[in-house]
């Protein structure tokens, strides 16, 4: 079979840079078209990609996409997702899209974080490929999951499908994130000379994926997030309560039951994990211990990789019959 063709949208963002880097070794895909913005300098180079990407970065167009990729991914600030994948879908696009646009179901919900969403019809299918494989497989259009979602999810999803967490259990989800999660435009709260040296605390009661978490789990959950000192990676520490008696065992089952056979969920039960070990990859680590009925999980991964591009193409290679780890794991 022929390479599928790609193109890349936001190509020059930190998630589509990530993005163009592994499609550019993937075995059964070729990037034919990677684009910054509409006003981005069309002769612009990225530097990280010298040596694994030949191409050169194009100014936005969403005819020049429709034309010449099989598959549009998209790494857009989410209001331009909202406008530009409706319009892509209509001309017969398969799109990918990275941001947080289309993936909230639930009408209010979505009026209220992504205003400038439209409906559209079928709903994206959400991306988390662990769970949401046989939609995937016949996916066009993918709401990529958050970064800090994905963790969380991941985390707890097998512990309250399989019963082990009381409706009545308080869930509390304390996440730290390196600061690339913003985006490669800086801000107050992300310039260097804040962030070295800080850790913060923000969007507490008021976070998009706290709505995007709840939604998935079918639970009401208390997430706070933080910023720290860091280029990449994030860690979430999950807080919560067991069924009484509930072993570390039995947590550690009902997890192996879940990510059997599932290539990028490694379970490393008491020996909690670490950024430093998912860092630049598609991994996600997922520790736990239990004591007298309540269970503290630590799950992390890296926001550009799990987090964004290596799960965008992991959703790319499920709808697109490829083994699920073709050009995320050598
Ligand atoms: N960063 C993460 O860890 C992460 C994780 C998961 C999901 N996401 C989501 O993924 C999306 C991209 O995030 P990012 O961090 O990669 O963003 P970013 O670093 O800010 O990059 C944004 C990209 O979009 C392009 N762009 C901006 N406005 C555009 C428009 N109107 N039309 C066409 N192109 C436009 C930019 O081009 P120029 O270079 O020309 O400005 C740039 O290539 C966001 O929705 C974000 O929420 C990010």
């Amino acid at each position: 079979m022929s390479s599928v063709r790609i193109g890349i949208a936001g190509a020059t963002g930190y998630g589509g840079q990530e993005l163009l880097r592994l499609a550019a070794a993937h075995p059964q895909a070729e990037p034919v078209v990677a684009m910054a913005s509409a006003g981005g300098d069309g002769s612009r180079e990225l530097p990280g990609l010298r040596g694994l990407w030949g191409g050169s970065i194009e100014a936005f167009s969403l005819d020049r996409l429709v034309e010449t990729a099989d598959a549009v991914f998209l790494g857009l600030p989410d209001t331009a997702s909202a406008e530009l994948a409706p319009a892509l879908l209509a001309r017969g696009a398969r799109v990918f899209d990275l941001s947080g646009a289309f993936r909230l179901r639930d009408g209010a919900a979505r009026r209220r974080w992504y205003p400038k969403t439209p409906d559209v019809e079928p709903p994206a299918v959400y991306g988390l490929a662990e769970w949401n494989r046989p939609a995937l497989a016949a996916a066009r259009f993918v709401a990529c999951p958050g970064c800090y979602p994905t963790a969380a999810l991941l985390a707890l999803k097998p512990l309250v499908a399989a019963g082990l967490v009381p409706p009545e259990a308080d869930v509390h989800i304390d996440a730290k994130s390196g600061v690339s999660g913003a985006g490669k435009k800086p801000s107050e709260r992300t310039h260097f000379s804040e962030v070295h040296g800080s850790v913060a605390a923000y969007g507490v009661f008021a976070h998009r994926h706290a709505a995007e978490i709840e939604q998935e789990l079918g639970r009401t959950v208390t997430f706070v997030p933080h910023l720290v000192p860091l280029d990449r990676g994030i860690l979430e520490t999950i807080y919560t309560r067991v069924r009484p008696g509930t072993t570390a065992d039995e947590i550690g089952q009902a997890l192996e039951a879940a990510y059997a056979g599932r290539p990028f969920v490694r379970l490393t039960a008491d020996r909690l994990p670490e950024i430093k070990h998912v860092a630049h990859t598609n991994f996600c680590d997922i520790g736990w211990r239990v004591d007298a009925g309540r269970v503290v999980l630590v799950a992390c991964l890296d926001n550009l990789g799990k987090g964004a591009a290596g799960q965008a193409l992991q959703c790319f290679n499920v709808a697109f019959g490829f083994d699920e780890r073709a050009g995320l794991i050598p």
